[in-house]
């Protein structure tokens, strides 16, 4: 029997102050550069979600020493040079960017290693990055379907490329730029679209160098990398679920302290802003070279509006909860350019329309996002998670402005990337 969570509130209305947990990008990319690196390394603010332990499991089995205690990790390594062969099966469990910056990582290693994914993650694309790879000299095999986990690396020395990114996608880029760090020569990656920079702001604060011209980044192949301290924001994907909740529930307020405000990330304010939310952003503060600080969402009238473009990869993994939102706005709101959307965890572009409708939305797929008409009263039903936290998440934030209450069906997987997401749903909602 799959298990199942109801969210019901009588008239809830969110007040107070919340501190998301740890930015997942980030946290990844922490444990990653901290053991590719020579030395210690120490993380705050990592995020205790299954994505990242995942990263951590298989750092571990690579021969790197980690230690944990809650959100505040250790990473001892020997550096990539003196990894050791895993004797297990390395797995990336639901994490796309786990299994797709271990390739460009593993590619150059000195060991040889299989890297397997759950049921959702054996089903998304990976030629994306082993198509880039193979050009660099990668020798990645496998023994069914080469767009797919499981997949074999073996490590081997590695040339540079230059690389015009096909997709916007920051884990191709990654993925790139990690097995550039080892290649012999200057690899370079021109991208589309702007995607998340956490990859080479992370790269600086280990000691390494880039440089950037408009869309280009370059980084010179073997490049040592020294272990540091690293300080996690939270994460703005996460607190956008409550950012939305706030802006559509009557009377909310509530403030988001240290939440990361990495202007590739904060595509979600913009859209917020021009849907006529109230929104205030405090003083900024800036550490391992990514910025944070506090903003506050107020419960506002809003319009509808269109979301393409550039805007995209600044809010990807949010437009599953603006789509809910923009069923409360006045007027069409058009999503164009987002066909990433439809090789994430699940196809997200079917599946919010599917629950959405559920609710009583008036929403249309289209090849490449969602056309959503509002505002519209949306009533209580029973939604499916598919497996994916974001869609989960969604559903959870749905049920409190429906009429009766909302079940989601398999909620576990919200632990992906929030662990503690209903307690804080249920502190806000109550305070
Ligand atoms: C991520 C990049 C994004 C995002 C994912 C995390 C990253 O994927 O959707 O949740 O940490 O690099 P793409 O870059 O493939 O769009």
């Amino acid at each position: 029997m799959s298990e199942q969570k109801t969210v019901s509130f009588e008239r809830p209305v969110l007040r107070g102050t919340l501190q998301v947990p740890g930015d997942k990008s980030i946290s990844h990319r922490a444990v990653m550069l901290g053991s590719i690196a020579t030395g210690k390394t120490t993380i705050s603010g990592f995020l205790d979600g299954e994505d990242c332990l995942s990263t951590i499991d298989m750092f571990r089995k690579l021969g790197v020493s980690i230690t944990r205690e809650g959100t505040d990790v250790v990473v001892d390594s020997p550096g990539i040079s003196a990894w050791q062969t895993p004797t297990e099966t390395l797995d990336a469990g639901n994490s796309g960017t786990t299994a797709r910056l271990m390739l460009g990582i593993l590619s150059g290693s000195p060991v040889t290693s299989t890297m397997c994914g759950d049921q959702y993650l054996s089903k998304r694309p990976m030629k994306r990055v082993t198509g880039p790879l193979g050009l660099m000299g990668a020798n990645i095999t496998s023994d069914e379907h080469d767009d797919y986990l499981p997949l074999t690396v073996h490590g081997t020395k590695l040339a540079a490329i230059d690389y015009q990114m096909p997709v916007a996608s920051a884990q191709v880029k990654s993925a790139v730029l990690l097995a550039g760090l080892q290649a012999e020569g200057e690899t370079s990656v021109t991208e589309m679209v702007v995607s998340r920079d956490h990859t080479e702001r992370m790269l600086n604060q280990f000691g390494a160098e880039l440089t950037q011209e408009g869309k280009t980044i370059r980084i010179q192949g073997g490049q040592q990398l020294s272990g540091t301290d690293v300080v996690v924001p939270g994460d703005i994907s996460s607190a956008a679920f409550f950012m939305v909740a706030a802006a559509m529930v009557e009377d909310s307020e509530v403030s988001f302290e240290k939440v990361g405000l990495n202007p590739t990330r904060t595509g979600i304010l913009d859209v917020l802003k021009a849907m006529g939310v109230r929104l205030e952003q405090s003083q900024e503060q800036g550490f391992s070279g990514e910025r944070y600080g506090t903003v506050k969402i107020m419960y506002s009238k809003l319009n509808a509006m269109e979301i393409g473009g550039e805007l995209i990869p600044r809010l990807i993994d949010e437009l599953p909860v603006l789509a809910l939102l923009a069923t409360q706005a006045k007027g069409r709101t058009i999503i164009t350019d987002a066909e990433e959307l439809r090789v994430k965890e699940t196809d997200r572009i079917e599946a919010v329309a599917t629950e959405l409708r559920k609710l009583g939305a008036d929403i249309e797929t289209t090849p490449d996002g969602m056309i959503i008409n509002g505002p519209t009263p949306l009533t209580g039903a029973t939604l499916q998670s598919y497996g994916d936290h974001r869609l989960g998440m969604m559903a959870a934030i749905a049920g409190l402005i429906t009429s009766g209450p909302v079940h989601i069906e398999n909620p576990s997987c919200i632990a992906i990337s929030y662990p503690q997401f209903f307690e804080d749903l249920s502190n806000l909602a109550n305070g």
